[in-house]
């Protein structure tokens, strides 16, 4: 190998946020996704209410908060896409960089046609399209049979996204989180007032937020906490290792990790209030003692499709409170989302482009293009999302993240990374940092994924073709050339 090319080829990005502030916010716009807002809130009901924030606090702070700093600061010494610094750290670990990032692909491209839904529904809420509370369940199993306009919204979302990535780090990314995640935040101020009016809501509130202590003697409330945590930060080694490399040398980190962590938790948490505010008030319109009785989905896909939609339909001052609320909760879906997504496009060509020299508008059309085209499987065939997201969106995160605590804490100085920051940082990391990520983190991990392991009920032969399909693109991957390297 050629030792100037090499330098050359790994050389600093050029491309960098024109403030902190927009860093962080790309940061949090990263962060908060579907995951907070459809996922957190039923998370914290199912396993225990008041209860589960205990694990979940606890998965922030020994997982969570070390390894967003960890991404921070090796993407920023290493100024680069997580291929490049596992290289960096030793050769043979770049395969666990590519792992990350073709997972983080392949999360976008079923990310990508949830979005598509909520756009769909976007346009439904304005017109009210749904009719009645009777039409609500209609009107989304056609959408899902109803792949001509689904394939439009997600061509939308795939071009907006397109439009973001493909114009920069700067005029991209960081201007239109500048501008998403403040508008996300008003109308969820405004939502979560809506909800906690309502007649019925602290009825809510007590279902979503009462402790049921007995419920942290399970496993599985901890492997949830812990899943969700690393889903919900973006932690994989991808979209914030790469963002921070947009980050000069010499600046803040420590401290930006913390703000991104508790802005998204915080958000989750708050958001919540909205969530179980409108269940409460449903309850009480039909009666029922439980939200269980409701005999309306309280997690997932179909709390935003179905619920709220139901929620909306019967608010005071309807049709336009329908409208006017509908509206306001999908929009938020979708912002949340779309800075989501391209915080998953930006890792996968800045990969591209460290190893090969892809340049960026090359790089994002090919990436965008490809996930719209692939994603179309999801289209035609939803029932692929959740067997794809158990392996890609949830286990696969678990033992990247482990790989990527092990690697750093044994085969690279946590000292050298601590001493690079610390003269920059608000907030120092001492040794308690290297006991987080070398001992901490790797046997929480370890823990959860062994116990999921042993009841995964979920382990379907898709998940298991998801899994193989994106190792053996990694090993692919990473035994190519790199630019300017002779072999
Ligand atoms: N954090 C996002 C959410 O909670 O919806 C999902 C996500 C985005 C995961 C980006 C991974 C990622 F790289």
């Amino acid at each position: 190998m050629n030792p100037t090319l090499w330098v050359w080829s790994m050389g600093a990005a050029s491309e960098y946020w024109r403030s902190r502030k927009g860093f962080i916010l790309a940061a949090i716009g990263s962060a908060i996704g579907l995951g907070n807002i459809w996922r957190f809130s039923w998370l914290t009901y199912r396993n225990g209410g008041g209860a589960f924030i205990i694990p979940y606090f606890i998965a922030l702070i020994v997982v969570g908060v070390p390894l967003i700093i960890l991404e921070f600061v090796l993407g920023n010494y290493f100024k680069g896409s997580s291929p490049k610094v596992f290289r960096k750290i030793r050769e043979q670990f770049e395969v666990v960089g590519w792992i990350a990032i073709i997972d983080v692909f392949v999360i976008g491209l079923y990310y990508a046609v949830v979005l598509a839904w909520v756009l769909a529904y976007v346009g439904f809420s304005l017109t009210v399209a749904w009719g009645t509370v009777e039409g609500v369940g209609d009107l989304f199993n056609s959408l899902l049979g109803n792949p001509l306009l689904v394939g439009v919204t997600l061509a939308i979302t795939w071009f907006i996204t397109w439009l973001t990535v493909y114009k920069g780090i700067a005029s991209g990314i960081e201007r239109a989180s500048l501008f998403a995640i403040p508008i996300l935040w008003i109308l969820s101020v405004a939502l979560v007032i809506r909800g906690l009016t309502l007649p019925g809501s602290v009825e809510g509130i007590n279902w979503y937020l009462t402790p049921n202590w007995a419920k942290l003697a399970e496993g599985k409330v901890w492997v949830d906490a812990f899943g969700q945590i690393l889903f919900t930060l973006s932690v994989m080694a991808a979209p914030l290792v790469v963002y921070a490399s947009y980050m000069p040398e010499k600046s803040e980190l420590p401290n930006s990790a913390w703000i991104t962590a508790f802005a998204n938790c915080g958000f989750s948490f708050f958001f919540g209030f909205a969530t179980w505010g409108i269940i409460g008030y449903l309850m009480q319109l039909q009666n029922v003692a439980s939200p269980e009785q409701l005999g309306v989905p309280l997690g997932g896909g179909g709390l935003a499709f179905v619920t709220i939609p139901t929620a909306v339909t019967l608010l005071p001052g309807a049709p336009v409170s329908t409208m006017v609320f509908g509206t306001i909760f999908f929009v938020i879906l979708w912002l949340a989302g779309y800075t989501s997504l391209i915080s998953i496009v930006e890792p996968v060509y800045a990969s591209f482009r460290d190893k090969f020299g892809v340049d960026r508008k090359t790089g994002v059309t090919v990436i965008t293009l490809l996930s719209f085209i692939l994603g179309l499987l999801f289209v035609f065939q939803p029932g692929l999302i959740d067997p794809v997201d158990f392996m890609a969106g949830s286990t696969n995160l678990i033992w990247v993240v482990f790989l990527e605590a092990v690697i750093a804490g044994y085969y690279f100085s946590l000292k050298k990374l601590r001493d690079y920051v610390n003269p920059y940082a608000e907030l120092r990391l001492g040794p308690w940092f290297d006991v987080l990520i070398r001992y901490v983190a790797p046997i929480a991990l370890v823990a959860i994924l062994s116990y999921g392991l042993v009841t995964a009920g979920q382990m379907s032969p898709i998940s298991a073709v998801v899994l193989i399909a994106i190792i053996l693109a990694s090993v692919v991957l990473a035994g190519m050339k790199w630019r300017g390297e002779e072999k």
